[in-house]
C-alpha cells in the first residue's frame, strides 16, 4: 500500500563519536574502502534534524551551527560550500523516499553542534537523525537494526550514530554490536579551525601500508572488555589507539604540538592526566579526563596551543538516535 502523506513534523537527534580503538587494515581492491576494527564511544554532543513534510516532491535543507551554550556560530565554509545533494541529512531522507516510494517531499532543518570535517561523525549523525525522523514521520516502523542496514549505504559511521552507546565495529566499521554496562567518561575535545577530509587521510595511510594493521581482530579480548568497563585509568589510557593518527599528523603537523602538550600533563602524585589521540580521521584532538577539574586543566592547555580554536568538555556514552519532538 502506498504511504499516506504525513501531517506531522518530526525532530530527531543523534550523537557524535570518538573512536577509542581504530585499527585500519588494507583497502578493498574494488571499492578502496578499508577494513577496520574499531570501538565507537558516542558523545553527548548531538545533531538535531527537523523534518517537515511537503506536499510537493521538492526537498530543501538548511543548517544552523551552534556552540556549547546554544549560541549561533558562523557556518564553516566547508558546510556553506557543500552542494545540498551531498548533505547527508538530505541524502538520508531521499534514500527512504526512494526505497519506500514515499509521496511528497520535505523541508529539513539541521541544528549542528558537531565540528564539521572534525573526525567526530557530525555528517553521519545528521544522516542518522534524518533517517529516524523520516521513519517516524511516515510511520515506516523500521527497527534500529533495519535503519542501520540502510545507514551503511550512506556512510561507514552512520550505523554507529544510529546505535549510540559504545559499539564494536568490524567490516568498514559499519557492522556493529553494542557493549553493555560501559561507564560514563569525560572527554575534552580540541577543535581546529581547519577541517580534514576523511578520504585524504585514508589515502595518506595507504602510502605507508607497513603502518596499517595487517591482521585485524574480529572482537575485543575479555581483558580489553574488562578494561573498557573498569576503572583502571592507566589500563584504559593504554588501550587507546588510532592507526589514522600518523597519516593525519603527516597532513597536519600543526597538531603534534597540542598532542604533546596535553600528554605531558601529570598530577602532583606523578600520574598521567590523559592520553590524547586524534579523533577518527581528525583533526579534532580527543583527550579523556578522570574528572571535571582535570578536564579543565586539559582544556586550558589545549586552548593555549596555536590552531586550537575552542574546546568542548563532553561526556558519553550517549543514547542512540532518537525522536525529540513530534508536531502533529
Ligand atoms: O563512508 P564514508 O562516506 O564516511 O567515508 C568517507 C571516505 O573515507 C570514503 O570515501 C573512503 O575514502 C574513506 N573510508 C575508507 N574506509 C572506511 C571508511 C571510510 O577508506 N572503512
Amino acid at each position: 500500500m502506498r504511504q499516506q502523506h504525513p501531517r506531522k513534523s518530526v525532530t530527531a537527534s543523534a550523537p557524535a563519536k570518538v573512536n577509542l580503538i581504530l585499527k585500519c587494515g588494507l583497502p578493498e581492491e574494488e571499492t578502496g574502502y578499508h577494513h577496520l576494527f574499531t570501538v565507537f564511544h558516542s558523545l553527548n554532543l548531538r545533531e538535531t534534524v527537523r523534518f517537515i513534510p511537503r506536499a510537493d516532491r521538492g526537498f530543501t535543507i538548511s543548517d544552523r551551527y551552534l556552540g556549547e551554550s546554544g549560541q549561533e556560530l558562523p557556518i564553516p565554509s566547508t558546510l556553506k560550500e557543500m552542494p545540498p545533494e551531498k548533505h547527508l541529512a538530505l541524502r538520508a531522507a531521499q534514500i527512504l523516499f526512494d526505497k519506500f516510494d514515499l509521496p511528497g517531499g520535505g523541508q529539513i532543518e539541521v541544528s549542528k553542534r558537531v565540528p564539521v570535517a572534525g573526525g567526530m561523525a557530525g555528517g553521519s549523525a545528521d544522516a542518522a537523525a534524518s533517517l529516524v525522523a523520516v521513519n517516524t514521520a511516515y510511520d515506516l516502523g523500521l527497527s534500529p537494526k533495519e535503519l542501520a542496514v540502510i545507514g551503511r549505504e550512506l556512510g561507514a559511521d552512520v550505523p554507529a550514530c544510529l546505535l549510540g552507546e559504545v559499539t564494536v565495529g568490524t567490516g568498514r566499521g559499519d557492522r556493529l554490536h553494542t557493549l553493555s554496562k560501559m561507564p560514563s567518561r569525560i572527554w575534552v575535545m580540541g577543535i581546529n579551525q581547519k577541517g580534514l577530509a576523511t578520504p585524504q587521510v585514508f589515502k595518506q595511510a595507504d602510502k605507508n601500508p607497513e603502518n596499517l594493521s595487517i591482521r585485524l581482530p574480529q572482537d575485543l579480548t575479555e581483558k580489553e572488555k574488562q578494561v573498557l568497563a573498569g576503572e583502571n585509568w592507566e589500563e584504559f589510557l593504554a588501550l587507546l589507539v588510532n592507526d589514522l593518527q600518523a597519516p593525519a599528523l603527516v597532513l597536519r603537523p600543526d597538531l603534534i604540538s597540542p598532542l604533546q602538550a596535553v600528554n605531558a600533563l601529570y598530577t602532583q602524585n606523578g600520574q598521567r592526566l590523559t592520553q590524547a589521540i586524534i579523533s577518527g580521521s581528525g583533526p579534532t584532538i580527543a583527550a579523556p579526563a578522570r574528572n571535571l577539574d582535570q578536564a579543565k586543566v586539559i582544556a586550558q592547555t589545549l586552548l593555549s596551543c596555536e590552531g586550537i580554536e575552542r574546546t568542548l568538555i563532553l561526556d558519553g556514552p550517549s543514547e542512540p538516535a532518537k525522536i525529540e519532538e513530534v508536531e502533529e
